[in-house]
C-alpha cells in the first residue's frame, strides 16, 4: 500500500483530546504514512491548554504549520495530500469551508482537498446544532467531504475519558484508510 500524506487540521471546539489521540495513532502508524502535516487555529491552542493542561502539541514529530501559512504544501492541489482530517471542528470552520471562505490555511486546505476530490474528513463538534450548522454540513457532504460527528460510542464498555474519545478516533483512522487493531462489534 503507497504511504498516505495526510494533513490533521485542529481548531478550537471542545475536544482537544480526539486531537491528541489522533497523532498519537499517527505516530504508531508511521509504516503506513509518509507525511502529517498539522495546522492549528489560535483557539484549538487555547482548548488544548484548558482542556488538557499543557502545550504537549509542539512535542509531536509531525510538521506544523503557522495558521497563516499559504506556503504550506497542501494550499495547493499540486502537493497531492491524500486525505484531511479536521478534529474537533467548530462550527466557525465548518461555515468557512461550506461557504469557500479560504482565509486561513486550515479552510484553504479543505478547499484544495474538496475541489481535488480527495479525502475529507470533518470531525464535528456542538451541541445543539442549529439550523445553519445542519445545513453547512449537508453542503460539506454534497461537496464530497464527511461528517463525522465527535460523538462517542460505548458498546465497547469504555472506562476512561480517553478510552471513550478513542472511539471517535478509530473511525476517523477507519474512514481515513489506515489499517489498525481496534474494537470491532461483535468480532472474535
Ligand atoms: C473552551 C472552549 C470550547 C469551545 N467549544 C466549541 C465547540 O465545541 N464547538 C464550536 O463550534 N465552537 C466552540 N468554541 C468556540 C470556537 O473556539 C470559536 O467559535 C472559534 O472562533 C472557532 O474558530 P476556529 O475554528 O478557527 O478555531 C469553544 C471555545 C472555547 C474557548
Amino acid at each position: 500500500m503507497r504511504k498516505k500524506k495526510i494533513i490533521v487540521a485542529i481548531t478550537g471546539a471542545s475536544g482537544s483530546v480526539y486531537a491528541k489521540l489522533l497523532l498519537d495513532s499517527l505516530l504508531k502508524l508511521s509504516d503506513q504514512v509518509e507525511k502529517v502535516g498539522v495546522v492549528m487555529s489560535d483557539n484549538a491552542k487555547e482548548v488544548w491548554r484548558f482542556e488538557l493542561g499543557n502545550e504537549d502539541y509542539d512535542l509531536y514529530p509531525f510538521t506544523f504549520y503557522p495558521k497563516m501559512d499559504f506556503n504550506a504544501p497542501f494550499a495547493s492541489g499540486s502537493a497531492k495530500y491524500d486525505t484531511m482530517i479536521i478534529i474537533p471542528c467548530s462550527m466557525g470552520t465548518l461555515g468557512r469551508i461550506a461557504h469557500g471562505i479560504s482565509n486561513d490555511l486550515i479552510s484553504r486546505a479543505a478547499d484544495v482537498i474538496l475541489k481535488e476530490r480527495r479525502k475529507l474528513i470533518a470531525v464535528v463538534r456542538d451541541t445543539p446544532f442549529s439550523l445553519i450548522h445542519i445545513n453547512n454540513m449537508k453542503t460539506v457532504t454534497e461537496a464530497g467531504g464527511i461528517i463525522c460527528p465527535a460523538s462517542p460510542s460505548f458498546y465497547s464498555l469504555p472506562k476512561t475519558i480517553e478510552e471513550v474519545a478513542q472511539t471517535v478516533v478509530s473511525r476517523v483512522i477507519d474512514l481515513a484508510g489506515l489499517e489498525q487493531d481496534s474494537y470491532r462489534w461483535n468480532e472474535e
